[in-house]
Order: C-alpha cells, then structure tokens, then sequence
C-alpha cells in the first residue's frame, strides 16, 4: 500500500477502526505531500481532542475512577503518537533510501504505538470505562505543524516525548504492581520496552544527520519553541534506559542535569 495513502486512512477516518487501521507493508510510488496540513486529525465527537487540561491523578489510583483516568491519559498519547507518525509519514520525503529506511522506522513504531493504544484502552473496558471518556488534552498535537523536518520530528517525538515516557512508564509500571494490579503493570511494562527502541529510532537519525555537531547542541537547535529538554524526562530519570536507546553518555548527562524556568514544563501531571 502507498505510505501516503496508509497514513490518510489514519488521518481522516474518524473512528477507532481508522485510528488503527493496519497494512503489511508500505510503498513509496508516489511523492510525499509536504505540503498537506490538519488543524486536527478527523476524529468522531467521544474521541476529539480537546485544549482541556486533563488532570492527571496525583494518586488514589486503586480508585476506579482514578486508575480510568490514568489509562485515558495513557492511551491518548498513544493515539496522538499513532496519527503524528502517520503526518510524518506523509510529509516529510522519501526519495533517498535513507528517507525510506527512516520512514519504514517510523511505520514500524507506528504499529507499536496502535499496540499500545489498544492495550490501554481495553484495560480501561475491563474496569467499565471507555476511551474517551475523560477529555483528551491536544498539546502533542499542537507541536505537529512545527515540525517541519524529520530532525524536528526525532527531537520532539523520539528524544523528548517518548524518552519522558521511559520515566513515566517505568514509574507507573511501579506503582501499578505495587497496588497489585499486574495487568495494568504488565502494560506499562509492554511500552517501556518498545519505547526504549521507539527513542533509539531517533537517536540512531539523529547521530546520522547532527554531522560535526555534538548530538545536544543539534537536539537543541531542532527543539521548537516553547519546548525545551525539561520535557524530555520524568521525575525518575532513567539513564539505563537511554543507554539502551543507544544515547550518548554526554546526552543523558545534559539532559539529566538540565534545569529551566518551568515555566511551559510545570505539571503535576503528565499530559
Ligand atoms: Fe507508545
Ligand atoms: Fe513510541
């Protein structure tokens, strides 16, 4: 199937079963839409994204309602994830192998994060909740239309959101076991590791494209306004985890001790 044509299918349909529609393969036949744009993904009215602040649970989670509400959030930034890769994989170019091979690496993550979506929001059927049912806060998708390049695209999706989410994951994967509900653990568990390749995606591009520059100098440079690299982790940093995603040591170094004014990064929750 034609990449473009693939990613549309997630784009534009509205439900869940667009959200996740799957294809063995992609095709590269036809150019790329550099120029194709959304003010927001189609999505049906239980599932629209919202400029909401949801507020993620501080705690309480063997509440019902509070576990629901964690795995809503949870889940929406996987669908967000899901339709980002889909814009990726539309707008950026394929001409060269290389931006080929990247864009296969992006369709394979993509899987993932469908996967993953999945996974969490069955998990919120089997305790009576659905997808949806809490609001589901824009903020990734705000960043889609200033990502302009695939390097602006790694250092957002891959080396910043997705390496926070190893903290997070991590994290939540702790306190879920420690209340003693091993599914939504088990789940947590399932995304920290394919996060772990999802950061290594970028990582690797990133390595490739930054030339003679230093890999946080060129990080930097990519990172569009207001975000900065307090967004790329969580409260537990994780620097095995970024080992594993082949980040350099000097990287992790950086980002861990990196500290700003907080002033776009300040939450209690992880939205
Ligand atoms: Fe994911
Ligand atoms: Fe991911």
């Amino acid at each position: 199937m034609e990449v473009v044509d693939f990613a549309k299918e997630i784009l534009l349909g509205s439900n869940l079963k667009s959200k996740l529609f799957d294809c063995e393969k992609i095709e590269f036949n036809q150019a790329c839409l550099p120029d194709f744009s959304l003010e927001y993904p189609e999505r049906d009215k239980k599932i629209k994204l919202s400029d909401k602040q949801m507020k993620f649970p501080k705690g309480h989670f063997h509440i019902e309602e509070k576990k629901a509400q964690a795995l809503n959030s949870f889940a929406n930034h996987e669908l967000l994830a899901v339709e980002m890769m889909a814009m990726a994989l539309i707008i950026y170019p394929h001409e060269t192998e290389e931006q080929r091979r990247f864009k296969q690496g992006i369709f394979k993550a993509l899987k993932d994060e469908q996967k993953h979506f999945n996974l969490y929001s069955k998990r919120m059927n089997d305790i009576g909740y659905e997808f949806g049912d809490f609001p589901l806060n824009d903020f990734f998708w705000k960043q889609m239309p200033k990502l302009k390049t695939p390097e602006q695209f790694c250092a957002v999706m891959s080396l910043t959101f997705e390496a926070a989410n190893l903290d997070f994951a991590h994290f939540y994967e702790k306190v879920f076991r420690q209340l003693g509900d091993e599914k939504t653990a088990n789940i947590l568990k399932v995304v920290y590791e394919d996060e772990i390749s999802h950061v290594q995606l970028g990582a690797r591009y990133m390595d490739r494209w930054k030339q003679d520059k230093d890999l946080w100098t060129y990080y930097n440079e990519s990172l569009p306004w207001p975000l900065t690299p307090a967004r790329a982790k969580g409260k537990l940093f994780l620097e095995e985890a970024r080992r594993k995603a082949k980040l350099d040591e000097e990287f992790i170094q950086k980002v861990k001790g990196y500290k700003d004014e907080f002033k776009v990064t300040n939450r209690r929750d992880w939205k």
